[in-house]
């Protein structure tokens, strides 16, 4: 079984490949490179012992897109590939909308076209807008205050629409709460490129010195400790949910969370690290950050009883993991 990975040599795609790998899958890659290095392939090759069929394409160009699926059987498709910063988002709004979505519209006419069972696609707790945690799939979703949140949005109602289409096929939206972490192996891990805007990269970043401290976005929210609650996600988990999402999905279009279903607050994560790492990270609390909510978690039952899946990593595991990766970036 060959299955497309867009954006395989991303964050989560690269973890995804392994998983993909070591459950018998064939895997074959296409991504531009516009954040990621080739030399992540290397790496999975190497973790892996396995070969990997790699393209250097931009997935938004369906005509060489196509040639993909001329020379591969592909029965599935796991689709990465797309921007993923909320700031750069309002910044270049149409950058955003041109990449996230035509690569998603060119990806289901090619799906269509030869005739691929399975399309797994990378959408995003942020569809639930400033919902009341637990998020369930279920909810209705509210206003998203940026376009990289409204492309993912856009892109679930496509694939639905593209789904009452061809009912017989699996398509499958899983919405990822907050990633971090990194492989044990210390190899693959997420590396942001200037200035991190997400919380783990920046902690990571402050206890190797590159960044002086960190900055808490807010201690007055209406949480234990004031400071904003996340669901983390260790990004191997995360990526053992796509096999679990190949394996099991359903026929039409079947939509889940990919989550812990913990809340873990600024505050926590910062002192698991220390303690865990015995590493320093000085912090300062400044204002809130624009759009920010308060808390957002995952209600993980239905992809518990769906699909069988079920995180295992701690928190502990998710700090261990960056720093190793971090440490070895270093190097
Ligand atoms: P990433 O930037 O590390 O990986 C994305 C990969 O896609 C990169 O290797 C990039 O080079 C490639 N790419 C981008 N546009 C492309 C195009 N047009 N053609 C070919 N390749 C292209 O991001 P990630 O963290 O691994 O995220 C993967 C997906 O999951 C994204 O769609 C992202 O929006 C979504 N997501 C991520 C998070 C998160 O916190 N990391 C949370 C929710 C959803
Ligand atoms: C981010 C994305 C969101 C995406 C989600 C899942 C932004 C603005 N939003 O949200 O679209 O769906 O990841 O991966 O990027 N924090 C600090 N200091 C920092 C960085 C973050 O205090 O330097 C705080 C934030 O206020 C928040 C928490 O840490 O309370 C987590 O922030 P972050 O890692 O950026 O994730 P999200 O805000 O959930």
């Amino acid at each position: 079984m060959a299955i497309l990975v867009t954006g395989g040599l991303g964050f989560i795609g690269s973890h995804t490949v392994i998983e993909l790998l070591s459950s018998g899958y064939e895997v074959v890659i296409a991504d531009n490179l516009s954040n990621s290095e080739i030399s992540v392939l290397d790496k999975l090759k190497k973790l892996s012992n396995k070969t990997i069929a790699f393209y250097e394409i931009d997935v938004t160009d369906k005509d060489k897109l196509e040639l993909i699926f001329l020379n591969h059987e592909i029965d599935g498709i796991i689709h990465f590939a797309g921007y993923k910063a909320v700031g750069e988002s309002v910044v270049n709004p149409l950058s955003y909308y041109y990449n996230n979505l035509m690569s998603t519209i060119s990806l289901a006419e090619l799906a269509s076209k030869y005739d691929v069972e399975s399309f797994v696609f990378s959408s995003s707790a942020t569809v639930y807008g400033d919902n009341v945690s637990p998020f369930k799939e279920d909810m209705p979703l509210l206003e998203r205050t940026n376009p990289y949140g409204e492309t993912k949005a856009m892109s679930e109602r496509i694939l639905s629409d593209y789904s009452k289409t061809e009912p017989t096929k699996k398509i499958t939206l899983l919405r990822y709460f907050n990633p971090i972490g990194a492989h044990e192996s210390g190899l693959i891990g997420e590396v942001p490129k200037g200035i991190p805007n997400n919380l783990m990269p920046y902690i990571t970043q402050v206890a190797s010195g590159k960044r002086e401290k960190l900055f808490i976005f807010g201690n007055d929210y209406d949480t234990p400790d004031g400071t904003g609650v996340r669901d983390y996600i260790h990004v191997v988990d995360l990526a053992r949910g796509h096999v679990a999402a190949l394996k099991k999905a359903k026929q039409g279009i079947n939509i889940y969370n990919l989550g812990t279903g913990i809340g873990v607050s600024v505050l926590e994560l910062i002192h698991t690290f220390i303690e865990v790492n015995q590493v320093d990270i000085p912090y300062e609390i400044v204002e809130r950050r624009p759009g920010d909510i308060a808390v957002s978690y995952a209600d993980t039952s239905k992809a518990e009883r769906e699909l069988g899946f079920k995180t295992v990593k701690t928190v502990e595991d998710m700090v261990r993991d960056a720093w190793r990766f971090e440490k070895n970036l270093i190097k």
